[in-house]
């Protein structure tokens, strides 16, 4: 097992901020985890599992073991009346993942095209754009325990996927040591996951971005290659590339409020973005309260705010001259401040900070 000392994680993550880890290991196979749980100096030792790094913001120099998760391989493992199910290493990249299975015939995924991030980071944060998430593709997963080293498979239930959330994102009860969600935070490496991609395919086309395709192009009856195109073209006219400008995606999660929280704001600002939810609570677009306060284009040093979506926080200085973790976090504390300040909404991260 080879240790790297002092790795360097500009590459690493996807805002292009200079960090190293102090010490790093590169995860192949299962094995490789064995191995750092076989190890006395390493065993005991904090770890965090680095995928793609595209939902991340470091703050410094990282000082627990990182575990660079590189397994690859993508396969069909399964094929039902109903569903082609497909296997991925949770170090594939996501988009190719997508563009693998659309060029096997098995549509699905085509609406989460260009999701920065490695397969293994999807189920943690339960990804989704234009109207499909993970959750609704999703068959199950391999992990090992990385305080215990034994294996686990857990199926859709026991994930607890929730909007940008699953039993990944959360913690064990510090008090009772137990948890609703089996608190699998720091703790569980993602090695495989599997998914299922209906065969009686339907396209999502309900969100506006692709409404406005199918108008624009008079192609109301697109296939499964084509929503891709579209999501490719929406993506990158509105998100930065961030291999051209650093970022980590949305910044904050979309808030919900009560009905009569949104009526309150309504009142103030009739033109405040919602949507109502199946549950009769309503999201409210965090990117337009961001917005409606200005900071479009703004900056703290070289963070700043995305000119053509609020909701993205940008790296202004590029590879030579990066935004480090601290103006990050300093501009987004800025803008929660302002946006509480003027719709009594606290906006909560979606990256993880480190
Ligand atoms: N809006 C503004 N000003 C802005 C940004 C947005 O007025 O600066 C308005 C838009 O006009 C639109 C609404 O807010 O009416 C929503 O914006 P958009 O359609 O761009 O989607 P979003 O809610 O900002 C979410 C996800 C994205 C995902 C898109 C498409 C979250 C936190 N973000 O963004 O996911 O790609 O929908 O489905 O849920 C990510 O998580 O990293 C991410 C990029």
């Amino acid at each position: 097992m080879l240790v790297e000392l002092n790795y360097p994680l500009q590459a690493h993550n996807s805002f292009g901020i200079s960090a190293k880890a102090m010490q790093l290991v590169r995860i192949h196979t299962e094995a490789d985890v064995h191995a750092v749980l076989a190890d006395p100096a390493l065993r005991a030792a904090p770890k965090f599992v680095l995928g793609g790094g595209s939902n991340i913001v470091l703050t410094g120099d990282v000082k627990p073991l990182v575990l660079k998760v590189e397994m690859k391989g993508m396969q069909l493992v399964k094929e039902t009346d109903k569903a082609w199910i497909v296997e991925a290493g949770a170090g594939e990249n996501w988009h190719a993942l997508v563009q693998w299975t659309l060029q096997n015939g098995w549509p699905g995924l085509e609406n989460m095209a260009l999701i920065p991030g490695t397969v293994g980071a999807s189920p943690v944060q339960n990804i989704g754009a234009y109207g499909v998430e993970l959750q609704d593709r999703f068959e199950s997963l391999d992990g090992i325990d990385l305080r215990t080293g034994a294996h686990f498979t857990l199926n859709h239930a026991q994930c607890a996927f929730g909007y940008r959330d699953s039993v990944f994102k959360h913690g064990q009860d510090a008090a009772t040591g137990a948890s609703s969600h089996m608190g699998l935070a720091g703790r569980g490496l993602i090695t495989r996951v599997r998914l299922s991609l209906p065969k009686r395919w339907k396209p999502v086309l309900d969100y506006a971005d692709l409404e406005r395709k199918m108008q624009e192009t008079g192609n109301h009856t697109p296939n499964a290659q084509q929503i891709f195109d579209w999501v490719c073209e929406v993506r990158r006219a509105k998100l930065p590339d961030p291999a051209v400008m650093g970022n980590a995606g949305s910044f904050f999660k979309n808030p919900t409020v009560t009905p009569e929280q949104c009526e309150d704001i309504i009142a103030r600002e009739p033109k405040v973005v919602h949507y109502v939810l199946a549950d009769g609570r309503i999201k409210l677009a965090a990117g337009w309260l961001i917005d409606a306060c200005g900071w479009k284009g703004k900056t703290v040093g070289n963070a700043g705010v995305y000119d053509k979506q609020a909701l993205v926080l940008v790296n202004r200085g590029g590879r030579d001259n990066p935004c480090t973790g601290g103006e990050v976090m300093t501009l987004a504390k800025a803008i929660q401040t302002s946006v509480y300040e003027r719709f009594g909404i606290r906006l909560e991260p979606e990256p993880v900070v480190v």
